[in-house]
């Protein structure tokens, strides 16, 4: 993710195996719960190099194809950490808010070029992100998905189905747009 290098290479592949990128699901990161004051810089570098600078290499990179074609969509991966403040989360809320706000900037750049950019805003889901989530705040994933209004945590799948959605010409007039996917978390009073 953090290294341009690799960013350019992926590209190249993807080019010459396919001839097009039409779709670019910036996915991977990493997530670290920690008291502000006790957030080294090391970390800090680390967290924001993968989340926030991954996401814009891989833009920068994909996009200069996708121009070409005049055709593409990105989705990009923030949180519900990226809507709403919590505690410990000063470091990943803060990558997951740019990935937020990054996404309709170039959203709004790349318009003119029939190329849709929109995010994604998971709460917790079945993975081992949410175990750690869930653990560094004394409790269980499980636990945590009874308090969203739906009662339970989010399926892999129920992720991948918005974000194939997102990728499709069915979101065709949907760019710039934010999707919480959090059994309706953000929503609740
Ligand atoms: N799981 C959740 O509950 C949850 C909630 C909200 C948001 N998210 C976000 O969804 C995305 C996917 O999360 P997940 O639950 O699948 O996490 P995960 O830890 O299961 O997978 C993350 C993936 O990112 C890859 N990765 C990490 N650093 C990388 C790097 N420097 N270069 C390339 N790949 C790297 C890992 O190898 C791994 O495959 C992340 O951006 C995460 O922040 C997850």
């Amino acid at each position: 993710m953090s290294k341009e290098e690799d960013w350019q290479e992926v590209v190249k592949k993807a080019v010459d195996q396919f001839g097009t990128i039409d779709v670019l699901f910036n996915n991977a990161g990493i997530y670290i719960i920690k008291p502000v004051t006790e957030i080294e810089l090391d970390t800090w570098n680390k967290l924001m190099n993968i989340n926030v600078t991954g996401t814009f290499l891989g833009m920068k990179h994909v996009l200069p194809v996708m121009q070409k074609q005049k055709s593409g969509s990105i989705i990009n991966a923030s949180s519900v950490a990226g809507l709403g403040g919590a505690p410990g989360h000063a470091l990943y809320g803060a990558s997951k808010g740019a990935v937020r706000i990054m996404s309709k900037d170039v959203a709004m750049e790349v318009a003119k070029d029939q190329i849709r950019v929109n995010s994604i805003h998971p709460g917790y889901i079945d993975t081992q992100m949410a175990d750690y989530g869930a653990e560094q705040q004394g409790s269980t994933a499980e636990e945590v998905g009874k308090q969203y209004p739906l009662g339970r945590l989010g399926k892999r799948a129920e992720v991948a189905k918005t974000v194939l959605f997102l990728a499709s010409d069915d979101s065709s007039f949907t760019t710039g747009a934010e999707f919480p996917i959090d059994g309706g978390a953000t929503s609740s009073l």
